[in-house]
């Protein structure tokens, strides 16, 4: 089985359109997300055009702020200030990656917690890590959506997870540690990647290495979800071989087409969620 990212991002998109209208009737009010891009990477431009797209076509009232590559941090950390003191902007976001001058850290500290749509902040990781209420990073939740519409109890399962980023691969363990699976990380030091893959009933492959995973990796009747983006060429391909695992695997994620439409989509059900949040 294929799973189409596509489909149920829209899903998503029209409840959160729905919510939106009420909300709008009640208070009066629609939720506002910020988004700060800086210099002029390709992917980075691609990602946030779509991203206000999406948010517009919801209901929410999506800005750019644009900057040079060669913008100081204190004019970016000025402009965060400025947005997190804005009582009309419900959530922040920074798109990476940023230029040397300008530490993440710093940045990602600066946004205020409560409008943290990324949940990078480390008030959202300690909070989600403790297993408690928390904003979840956008691709991670995506991915935890998808892999529960194929099998809502996870409890007992074993998740594999290829990665250990701050964006993806940490926070996607804390997830499905949360649903009681046994999780495993691995990563670009494990010994022997295959053996370890080979043990998973959920497969998260999140490594930026295009093609990695390959049929002999997985055993049969596996839940694989591709978080990988490359650019091969003119093509984006994932991290797995999708044509060599979709008769093997009992679901699978195509790329494009399966996590990336979700990460937009819970982008936008955390901006909601931050609204929601300061109406309260
Ligand atoms: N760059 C690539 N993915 C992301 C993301 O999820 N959030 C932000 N802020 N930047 C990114």
């Amino acid at each position: 089985m294929i799973i189409d990212g596509k489909k149920e991002a829209e899903i998503i998109r029209n409840e959160i359109k729905k919510e939106i209208s009420v909300l709008k009737m009640k208070n009066n009010k629609i939720p506002s997300l910020a988004v700060i891009l800086i210099g002029d990477y390709v992917p980075s431009q691609i990602y946030v055009k779509n991203k206000e797209k999406n948010a517009k076509e919801v209901g929410i009232n999506s800005q750019i702020i644009k900057y040079p590559k060669t913008v100081s941090e204190k004019e970016v950390l000025n402009k965060i200030e400025e947005l997190n003191k804005n009582i009309n902007m419900s959530g922040i976001l920074v798109q990476l990656p940023l230029p040397n001058q300008i530490s993440k850290e710093k940045i990602i500290n600066a946004i205020h917690p409560s409008k943290d749509v990324d949940g990078f902040h480390p008030v959202n990781v300690g909070n989600l890590s403790s297993g408690y209420e928390s904003i979840i990073p956008c691709t991670p939740l995506g991915c935890l959506l998808l892999i529960k519409k194929i099998e809502p109890n996870l409890s007992g399962k074993h998740a594999v997870i290829i990665g250990r980023s701050n964006l993806n691969g940490k926070p996607m363990a804390q997830l499905l540690l949360k649903e009681n699976c046994t999780v495993t990380i691995v990563h670009s030091k494990t010994n022997n990647l295959q053996s370890e893959c080979l043990k998973a009933d959920i497969l998260v492959a999140a490594a930026g290495v295009p093609n990695l995973v390959k049929k002999d990796w997985i055993k049969k009747d596996v839940i694989v979800i591709d978080v990988g983006i490359n650019k091969v060429g003119e093509k984006i391909i994932g991290d797995v071989n999708f044509d060599e695992l979709k008769d093997k695997a009992k679901a699978i994620t195509p790329v494009p087409g399966g996590v990336g439409p979700m990460t937009i989509a819970c982008l936008l059900k955390n901006t909601l969620k931050c609204f929601k949040a300061h109406l309260t």
